[in-house]
C-alpha cells in the first residue's frame, strides 16, 4: 500500500465515526469462502469506531435445506407467498445460519447478538392472493438497536419477524436493511450479493442517482435478475428517505467491502441521493488542497506555479470538482471583459481520476460559466496538455497575439512559451445584454 493511499483512507475516519453502516448479506454470500474475509473488514470497521448492524438473507440456504427435505417452496426471497411449510423450512434455515454467523463473529473477536427487533405484519391479500406468512416491516426497535450498538455489540437481523401475538413471518433482507436503515438514520446501507452490482447489458453501473434507480426499476425490469431489482428498488428509497449512500457489491470478490468503503469511486454500484458529485467555489479554507492537488503537476512543468497568496488574491475564480467530498480536480476561469475574452487555468485532474470526464467536465463547466458572463473566446496556455484541448475540448491553436495585451505581458515575462488554444464562446443571452 502507498502513503498515498493511506492518506486518502485516512480522510474517511473521521467522517465515519460513530456512524451506523447497515451491512445486508445474502445467504449465498454469507455461504461463501469469502464470508471469512468479511467478518475481517467489518473487524477493521468496528476498530475505527463505525456501527454495524448485520442484516442477513437465507434464500440459499433455505433453497438447500428444501431440496434436503423434499418441500416444495413458494417463494425463497420472502417476495411472494409464503406457505406453512416454506416459512417452517425459513425458519430453520436462518436459525442454523444466525448461528453460523454468530460463531464466525467471535471468531474475529466481535461481540454480537441475535436482534429480534423487526415488528412484522402480515402483507395480506394482493390482488386477491393471500401472501400468507410474508411479512412486511411494522416497526424497528430502535431502542433496543441504540442499546447494542452504544455498548459496542453488533446486532444480527435474519430475514424473520414477528407480531404483537407472536406469530412468525418471513420478511425479505433487503426490505430489513433499509427500514433497518432508516429507523437508525444510518449513513450506508452495504449490500453485498453475488453479483457485481448493477450490470446493464454487461456494464457495470457505478454510479446511480435516485431518478436513475428509479427508471431501472419501472423500465428495464427485465434487464436486471430479481435479486438486484429488489436492491435497486430498496436503495432508491433509501435515498430519497435521506440514507447518503446505498451500495450494492460483489460479497464474494476480495476486499470488496473495504474497497468500496474506502475509495472515492468504489467498485461496486452506487446510489447516491444528490450531492455526490459537485462543481463548487474554492473557498479559503480549501487553498492548501487546491496546493496539494496540483503540487506533481507543478514540479512536472504542467501548470504554472501558484502561491497561496496568488489564489487568495483571486479566489472567485478557483473552482473545485468534489467527489464525496473529496477534491479531485480544479479549475480557474479568469476574465478579461475589456477583451470579451476570459482564460480557462489550472486545469488538474487528479492522477487517481484521470480518464473518467472530469476534464472535459471542467472545460464545459468553464465555457458554460464565461458564456453567461459574456465572453466571447475562452483560452487556454498550455505545455503538454495541448493536444487534449484540441482533440477533446474544440479549441484551435492561434498565436499569442490572440491574447488579451496584459495577459500578453505576463505570457512573455514568464518564458513558458506555453501553446495559446482558443475557442469561441456563444455569450448567453441575459448576460450577453450586461456586456
Ligand atoms: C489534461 C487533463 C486535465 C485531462 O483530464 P482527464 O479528466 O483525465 O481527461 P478526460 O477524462 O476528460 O479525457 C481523457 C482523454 O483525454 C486524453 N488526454 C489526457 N491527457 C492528454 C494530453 N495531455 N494530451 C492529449 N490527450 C490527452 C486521454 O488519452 C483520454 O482520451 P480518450 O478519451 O480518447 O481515451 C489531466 O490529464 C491533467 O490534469 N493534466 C495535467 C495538468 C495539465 O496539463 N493541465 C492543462 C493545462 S491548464
Amino acid at each position: 500500500m502507498k502513503v498515498s493511499d493511506l492518506r486518502g483512507i485516512l480522510t474517511y475516519v473521521p467522517r465515519f465515526r460513530e456512524k451506523i453502516f447497515v451491512v445486508a448479506v445474502d445467504g449465498e454470500v454469507a455461504a461463501s469462502a469469502n464470508f471469512s474475509n468479511i467478518l475481517l473488514d467489518l473487524a477493521v470497521l468496528r476498530s475505527l469506531s463505525v456501527k454495524i448492524i448485520l442484516v442477513h438473507g437465507a434464500a440459499l440456504q433455505i433453497e438447500r435445506l428444501a431440496a434436503d427435505r423434499g418441500v416444495t417452496l413458494t417463494s425463497t426471497d420472502g417476495i411472494g407467498i409464503t406457505d406453512e411449510p416454506t416459512l417452517k423450512v425459513g425458519l430453520d434455515a436462518a436459525t442454523t445460519l444466525m448461528n453460523d454467523i454468530m460463531q464466525g463473529l467471535t471468531s474475529v473477536d466481535l461481540r454480537a447478538t441475535y436482534a429480534n427487533i423487526i415488528i412484522a405484519h402480515p402483507w395480506g391479500i394482493i390482488g386477491g392472493v393471500d401472501q400468507q406468512h410474508t411479512g412486511r416491516v411494522e416497526r424497528v426497535d430502535r431502542e433496543a438497536l441504540t442499546l447494542f450498538l452504544n455498548a459496542g455489540i453488533i446486532p444480527v437481523i435474519p430475514p424473520i419477524g414477528f407480531d404483537g401475538e407472536g406469530r412468525t413471518f418471513r420478511v425479505n433482507s433487503d426490505t430489513i436493511a433499509l427500514e433497518v436503515a432508516e429507523a437508525m438514520q444510518a449513513m450506508k446501507i452495504i449490500y453485498l450479493s453475488a453479483r457485481d452490482g448493477v450490470l446493464i447489458g454487461g456494464t457495470l453501473l457505478q454510479q446511480l442517482s435516485i431518478s436513475e434507480a428509479d427508471e431501472i426499476v419501472k423500465k428495464k425490469r427485465s434487464l436486471v435478475d430479481r435479486n438486484t431489482l429488489s436492491k435497486v428498488e430498496a436503495g432508491a428509497r433509501a435515498c430519497r428517505n435521506g440514507i447518503p449512500r446505498v451500495h450494492i457489491i460483489n460479497g464474494n470478490a476480495d476486499e470488496a467491502l473495504l474497497a468500496e468503503v474506502f475509495s472515492t469511486e468504489g467498485v461496486g454500484t452506487m446510489i447516491y441521493g444528490n450531492d455526490y458529485q459537485q462543481i463548487r467555489r474554492v473557498f479559503k479554507k480549501d487553498i492548501r488542497a487546491v496546493l496539494n492537488l496540483i503540487k506533481q503537476s507543478v514540479e512536472h512543468a504542467e501548470l504554472v506555479k501558484r502561491t497561496r497568496a496568488d489564489i487568495l488574491a483571486q479566489l472567485d475564480d478557483y473552482w473545485v470538482l468534489e467527489i464525496d467530498r473529496q477534491l479531485v480536480a480544479c479549475v480557474a476561469v479568469h476574465l478579461y471583459p475589456e477583451a470579451q475574452k476570459a482564460e480557462l487555468a489550472c486545469l488538474y485532474v487528479s492522477k487517481h481520476h484521470e480518464g473518467q470526464g472530469y476534464g472535459r467536465k471542467l472545460m464545459a463547466f468553464a465555457e458554460q460559466l464565461v458564456a453567461q458572463r459574456g465572453a466571447r473566446a475562452l483560452f487556454a496556455l498550455s505545455t503538454q496538455a495541448f493536444n487534449y484541448f484540441v482533440a477533446k475540448g474544440g479549441y484551435a491553436e492561434v498565436t499569442p497575439d490572440e491574447l488579451p495585451p496584459e495577459r500578453r505581458k505576463k505570457y512573455d515575462a514568464s518564458g513558458r512559451n506555453s501553446k495559446v488554444l482558443q475557442k469561441t464562446v456563444i455569450p448567453t443571452a441575459v448576460e450577453a445584454a450586461r456586456t
